[in-house]
């Protein structure tokens, strides 16, 4: 089964953007996913087709109109839809690659994007659009964040990635961040490769790799290290 991907957006030109090119762009053309970028603001009010309004309560910005989004999201995807429905918005759950292992092994996913101060809290509600934040910093509005929700399941699927990708990501599934890579040349700029990777020590290769591994993350980020934590 194809991998769909519905993108509700205002900018339904920023797709597939750099999801068209590289590894996500040939598996595109392969048809191992496929795009559709829906413009919300077909489902606008009046002859303007607005679509959002003044929040309720005053306060600075816009606010975009729960029957609008709902009506862009019934034409999108039928009641009884079986992909995941996110919203992506600063506030929502941070994103994991435990979450996209989940995302990329289902039938695809349904993404609205927004812009301006928010959603109205009840088209969420009314929906059961899952909040998604892809970290602690805001963006203009949710399109760069929904590309790299998509890149980082489009190269879980069957068929998508090289074999010389697979192991970089089960360093992750270990929880841990990467140890570092070399290559040649063996001296560059009075740096050389450490001994360990040079000597054919396949064993020794691996503990070396693990060590550094456990070293970066528990400077990075002390949060991923320790027992039982995962990704
Ligand atoms: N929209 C704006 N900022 C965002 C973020 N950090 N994550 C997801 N969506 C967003």
């Amino acid at each position: 089964m194809t991998w769909r991907a519905t993108i509700l957006t205002l900018f339904p030109e920023m797709f597939p953007g750099p999801l068209g090119l590289s590894l996500a762009g040939d598996a595109l053309e392969a048809g191992r996913w496929v795009l559709e970028a829906r413009q919300i603001r077909e489902h606008g009010i009046g002859r303007h087709r607005r679509v959002d309004d003044t929040p309720a309560g005053g306060g600075p910005g816009m606010v975009m109109r729960a029957d609008v989004v709902a009506a862009a999201l019934d034409a999108a995807s039928p009641a009884e839809e079986a992909r995941p429905r996110l919203l992506m918005s600063p506030r929502g759950k941070p994103l994991t690659q435990g979450r996209v292992r989940e995302l990329a092994a289902g039938p695809g996913v349904v993404v609205v994007c927004g812009r301006f101060e928010g959603i109205d809290e009840r088209v969420i509600a009314a929906r059961s659009l899952e909040e998604v934040s892809i970290g602690d910093y805001v963006l203009s509005g949710g399109e760069i964040a929904a590309l790299a929700v998509l890149d980082a399941c489009i190269r879980l699927l069957p068929g998508v990635m090289g074999a010389e990708d697979s192991e970089a990501e089960e360093s992750f599934e270990a929880g841990l961040l990467e140890y570092p890579h070399y290559t040649r040349p063996r001296e560059w700029e009075g740096r050389t490769i450490p001994d360990v990777l040079l000597g054919g020590n396949h064993a020794a290769i691996a503990r070396w790799r693990r060590s550094e591994a456990e070293r970066i993350t528990r400077e990075r980020r002390p949060d991923l290290f320790g027992p039982g934590r995962k990704s």
